[in-house]
């Protein structure tokens, strides 16, 4: 097989709960993670060179080794040399539809998709682990945007268990396009302003994980009580985000006064969705957004919950 080509569909949190510090540096994470249908568009084409090349179109998408595509790519090639001795590097062709920098997981569902169109190019056959496993080297939100869907996450946000996909609710995105926010900031921004809410031993990080997964937002999704989830949608990150960006705090306010079953930020920011039962009223809730915040630099999209990951496409 010469090329594929794959969907890469961003992802909104639903709950993100910091619950520790880790030995790493990192956060440990009690989490709920939603695919949307809002895709990046990849293809990939042997080039018979030993050699990866990004090409793309998009401005702020860097053609170097920042790029999380490129280094996807250079991790198969180590892990698998042989493969990429005898079979060569790919061209990436990367059509840019999910905003950068904007708590959507862009750059890890484009890392995602190279992950799984190596796997598929060289005939490499790994599994799911398999590809959770090589993702997570990457990027704490790479393994979730590898399978997609619903699911709880936890750990980093590596450690992926899937649940019944969610299906059927709209979703509005809203991003002011020269705003971005750096994820380390706001994680280290929330260590020193509420490390003292933090879980200490093991035993008391289990028994918060546990609220979580026997708690009230995993009935609504099991049950798919929509008006349920929007009310208990949860971001820790907004408790350092909102404050220093009051523009995003006031879109949320916007998006929450609108018909919606609720109204968060996603990961890190900027970005802000709101939940609707229809894709009317997410439509209606675009136009009250506009009518409210006449900006142009605010940008909106309407999309929709969505069962998959990476979808290779043929
Ligand atoms: O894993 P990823 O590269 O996406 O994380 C970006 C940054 O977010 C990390 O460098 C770290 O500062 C912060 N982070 C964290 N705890 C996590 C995930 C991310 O502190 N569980």
């Amino acid at each position: 097989m010469e090329r594929c080509t794959l969907s890469a569909p961003a992802k909104i949190n639903l709950h993100l709960e910091i619950i520790g510090d880790r030995p790493d540096g990192y956060h440990e994470l009690a989490m709920v993670m939603q695919s949307v249908a809002l895709c990046d568009r990849l293809e990939l084409r042997a080039n018979g060179l030993e050699q990866f090349r990004v090409h793309c179109n998009t401005p702020g998408v860097p053609g170097d080794r920042t790029n999380l595509a490129l280094r996807a790519a250079d991790l198969m090639a180590q892990q698998y040399p042989e493969s990429y001795h005898n079979l060569g590097g790919v061209d990436i062709r990367l059509k840019k539809m999910i905003p950068i920098a904007a708590g959507l997981a862009g750059g890890s569902a484009d890392a995602a998709a190279v992950l799984v169109g190596l796997n598929l190019l060289w005939n490499l056959g790994l599994t799911q682990p398999e590809l959770w496993e090589l993702g997570a080297q990457l990027g704490s939100d790479i393994p979730f945007c590898i399978s997609g869907g619903t699911a709880l996450a936890s750990s980093r946000g590596e450690e992926i268990t899937p649940l019944p996909s969610m299906e059927g609710l709209s979703v509005v995105l809203a991003k002011y396009r020269s705003l971005a926010v750096s994820t380390p900031w706001a994680y280290k921004t929330f260590r020193e302003r509420f490390s003292h809410t933090y879980a200490t031993g093991e035993s008391e990080q289990e028994q918060r994980r546990h609220s979580l997964h026997a708690g009230p937002m995993m009935s609504a999704l099991l049950n798919h009580d929509k008006a349920d989830i929007g009310r208990l949608l949860y971001n820790d990150l907004e408790k350092v985000v909102l404050p220093e960006f009051p523009s995003v705090a006031q879109l949320r306010q916007v998006m929450s006064d609108g018909d919606v079953l609720g109204a968060m930020m996603s990961g890190s920011g900027p970005t802000v969705f709101a939940l609707t039962e229809t894709p009317e009223q997410a439509q209606a809730l675009c136009d009250h957004v506009k009518h409210e915040i006449p900006d142009d630099d605010l940008a909106l999209w309407v999309t929709e919950f969505c069962p998959t990951g990476i979808v290779i496409n043929g």
